[in-house]
């Protein structure tokens, strides 16, 4: 399904999650700006070929939403498994993401498939891919050159097929040159390099992000659908968001708790005042 914005352009949007109209999270993708546009492009390009992709970008860019079109765009049947890298335990950090067999680790009753496996025929997002610990990373390139991966315990390796979608706020090459990442993985990564450039970049993104926040935020929320007063769209567009799109996200859903008439002021943005 696509829908107009207000800017008259269609939105790409993602029918399986049309039917929880109140989950904010990759609804659609606002790409106007034509850095946006050509970074769609890429995408569309990039997306229904076997590549793994590695998408650079400062926090709150879109990364993971990006990460999601490109499965849906991918026409691969299996699952969309997202997983942080920050979050992965160290000391389990194997286990975690390539499974374990019954009876090991402490003897658990049953077995698990792993990030890894339960991605298994779709893609697997790793966030913050330079937190993996070292160790796993070659393992890592292992499993998705090889297309096979022995869980923990396990004495046969099992067959999978993962396409890797990784993401990245800092610089891996200098990573890399400080012996912290495993270079042949980061070469294999770079074969689909995106990067998703911060929205102080993209500045004809503001307006059509903050009307599309509005949008889902009066629906959540209940409420009739204000204007954004051209001051406070002024105030918007002046401002640098070193928080990007989840900042403004955050910016309109305050706007909307302060406000509840038919107009939003500059004075209901939480942000320094620079363009009154
Ligand atoms: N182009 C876009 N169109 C619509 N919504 C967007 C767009 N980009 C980002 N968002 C929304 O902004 C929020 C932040 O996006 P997301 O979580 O994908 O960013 P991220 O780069 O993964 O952030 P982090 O670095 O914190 O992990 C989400 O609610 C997402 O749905
Ligand atoms: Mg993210």
């Amino acid at each position: 399904m696509t829908f107009q914005n207000p800017f008259g352009q269609p939105l790409l949007t993602f029918p399986e999650l049309d039917k929880s109209p109140l989950s904010i999270r990759a609804k659609a993708l606002v790409f106007i700006d034509p850095r946006s546009q050509q970074l769609r492009q890429a995408l569309e390009h990039l997306a229904p070929q076997a590549l793994p992709v590695l998408i650079r970008g400062e926090t709150g860019t879109g990364k993971e939403l990006l990460a999601r079109q490109i499965h849906r765009a991918s026409d691969r049947a299996g699952l969309f498994v997202s997983v942080n890298c920050a979050a992965i335990s160290p000391t389990y950090a194997d286990a975690e993401l390539f499974g374990y067999s019954a009876g090991t680790l402490g003897g658990t009753a049953s077995s698990r498939a792993g990030w890894f496996g339960s991605a298994n025929g779709g893609t697997l997002y790793l966030d913050e891919i330079a937190d993996l610990p070292l160790e796993i990373q070659g393992k890592l390139l292992a499993a998705l050159e090889n297309r096979e991966v022995t869980r923990v315990g396990a004495q046969q390796p099992q067959a999978v097929d993962v396409r890797l979608v990784a993401a990245t706020s800092i610089d891996l090459a200098r990573v890399v040159r400080a012996g912290r990442f495993n270079e042949r993985l980061y070469q294999y990564l770079l074969e689909g390099a995106l990067e998703l450039p911060p929205l102080r970049e993209r500045r004809g993104d503001i307006l059509p992000l903050a009307e599309y926040f509005v949008g889902i935020y009066c629906v959540r929320l209940q409420r009739p659908l204000p204007l954004i007063s051209e001051a406070a769209q002024r105030l918007l567009e002046a401002h640098a968001w070193p928080g990007n799109t989840r900042e403004l996200e955050n910016v309109i859903h305050f706007a909307l708790l302060v406000n509840d008439g038919d107009e939003i002021l500059p004075e209901d943005l939480d942000l320094p005042d620079t363009a009154r």
